[in-house]
């Protein structure tokens, strides 16, 4: 099987914020490896604007290094990555002023497919946005790119979609959520909706809980002033945890469009009930052998936001009435392991004489590391000594299932920038949807902000705090264990 590019007209893509950290790490290796791929068409170019008064030279000096660093695809490419980096262009522009912005007109081309990725604070949103339209720039088949944090709650929320609409209409806007990139995360309607096996079981008669967790290694790494002002909630659940529920309980679409997709996740969240303080878990890592607690790394030695949560949500509709969706995402955990879990419920009644287990179907979707799903079935224990039933996994790793080398699994942001450059919204999160999201979250956080709540201290290097554990014993259930 040979992987498929699928080409992509000429455009112009201008990266705002095209020195910092999102661009040098994933923005432009991503397209250099889609230029490698040979997907970047002839005449495709990559406009950096930030601060910093580079000429274009410096700059494709700048791409050049971070490539070095952060590239990864096929590092002996000298003829590759000088030909990219031709591609290249950069002006210095000040986003709340005028400079700049002649010299940004006469680079974009109105002829070509534009699109301008906002890779800068979310409060320039609006700055930019409107220069766009005072200089001409943009036109009304524009796209432009936004990234998170989309907002810390509703009110802000609400405030960044205005900003945006006042000079794009949404089908020009593509809000990131890079999750909705990943390979497993479209595989998961890719399985739910191209089998028939699935769908049938796929509600609250045959699902006793979901779970999805994604553990996370790495501590706040030198981002502590943003994340203390977040916490795993806002960071992790608002978005990427929210998108992976949306996806694993949304009815099927009509088709896979981009409204009929978002429309369908949309009801989903409008569907959350809110979740009672006692089903929540906040926890706090502590230090650890390979370093310090997250006070330290957050350079804040009274805080209270949250590196841990785990927490109960029920869907109400038709489908998940009573379904437990049980949701975990920590920082300093024991693995870097993230999936999602449909537990099947037990058997009921079995034949066998003498097995007391409780077997049960488990279809396990692994995001990261080892992208794939094993589906845990019943069997009969090989050799003599009766009918002894054991419970093993029918597992399936995407790169072996279809490893011949030529499936390459492209990188998150690689596939959403040229989903915009397709002009193909399905895997952006839509305004509503994003405020939807801050509509469920933002009781939540001002419920434990009103009760002064202390997380719950956990080990660097475990799997939570205790207190997670419980939420899900006090229903006779278990976590699944964190392997990476
Ligand atoms: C980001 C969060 O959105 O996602 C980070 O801000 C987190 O805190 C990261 O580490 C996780 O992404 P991934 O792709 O490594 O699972």
């Amino acid at each position: 099987m040979a992987s498929r590019v699928i080409p992509v007209d000429p455009f112009d893509l201008v990266i705002f914020g095209g020195t910092g950290d999102l661009a040098r790490r994933k923005i432009l290796p991503g397209l250099f490896r889609r230029f490698q791929a040979g997907q970047m068409p002839d005449g495709a170019r990559i406009i950096g604007a930030a601060r910093s008064e580079l000429d274009r030279a410096g700059y494709q000096q700048m791409i050049e290094d971070a490539i070095g660093e952060f590239g990864g695809a096929e590092k002996n490419d000298a003829e590759g990555l000088s030909k990219f980096l031709e591609t290249l262009d950069y002006t210095p522009i000040d986003a709340k002023g005028t400079a700049g912005w002649d010299t940004l007109s006469s680079m974009v081309r109105p002829d070509v497919v534009q699109a301008f990725y906002f890779s800068v604070a979310p409060s320039l949103f609006g700055d930019i946005a409107a220069r766009l339209h005072s200089n001409n720039i943009a036109n009304s088949k524009s796209r432009i790119v936004v990234e998170k944090p989309f907002g810390r709650d509703l009110e802000s929320a609400k405030a960044l979609n205005k900003s945006l609409a006042d000079h794009f209409d949404e089908s020009q806007v593509y809000r990131i959520d890079h999750y909705l990139g990943k390979e497993t995360v479209q595989n998961l309607m890719a399985v739910r909706f191209g089998n028939v096996l699935f769908e049938p079981l796929w509600n609250n008669h045959y699902v006793d809980h979901i779970q999805i967790t994604v553990a996370e290694t790495v501590g706040v790494e030198g981002r502590g002033a943003y994340y203390d002002r977040s916490g795993a909630m806002r960071d992790m659940v608002q978005n990427h945890l929210m998108q992976l529920l949306c996806l694993i309980a949304m009815e099927p679409p009509g088709q896979f469009g981009a409204d009929e997709v978002r429309d369908e996740k949309l009801k989903v969240i409008r569907a959350l009930q809110t979740v009672e303080p006692h089903h929540i878990v906040r926890g706090q890592y502590d230090a650890g052998p390979d370093g310090g607690g997250y006070r330290e790394d957050a350079e804040n030695p009274k805080s209270f936001t949250e590196s841990f949560i785990a927490m109960k949500c029920h869907i109400n509709n038709w489908r998940w009435a009573g379904v437990p969706f049980y949701l975990r995402t920590g920082k300093r955990m024991k693995a870097r392991a993230s999936e999602i879990a449909v537990v099947f419920k037990d058997l009921g009644h079995s034949i066998f004489e003498g097995d007391e287990k409780r077997h049960r179907n488990i279809l396990a979707i692994r995001l990261q590391p080892n992208e794939g799903m094993d589906l845990q079935v019943t069997i009969k224990e090989p050799g003599p000594g009766g009918m002894r039933l054991v419970d093993v996994p029918l597992d399936m790793t995407f790169a072996e299932a279809l490893g011949d080398g030529e499936h390459d699994v492209s990188d998150a942001y690689e596939r959403l920038i040229m989903d915009v450059i397709r002009g193909n919204q399905t895997l952006f999160m839509r305004g509503d949807e994003v405020e939807a999201a801050w509509a469920w979250t933002d009781p939540l956080i001002n419920g434990w902000e009103a009760r002064n709540d202390v997380p719950k201290v956990y080990d660097a290097g475990s799997s939570g705090p205790e207190d997670a554990l419980m939420l899900l014993h006090r229903d006779g259930r278990k976590w699944r264990e964190i392997k990476g």
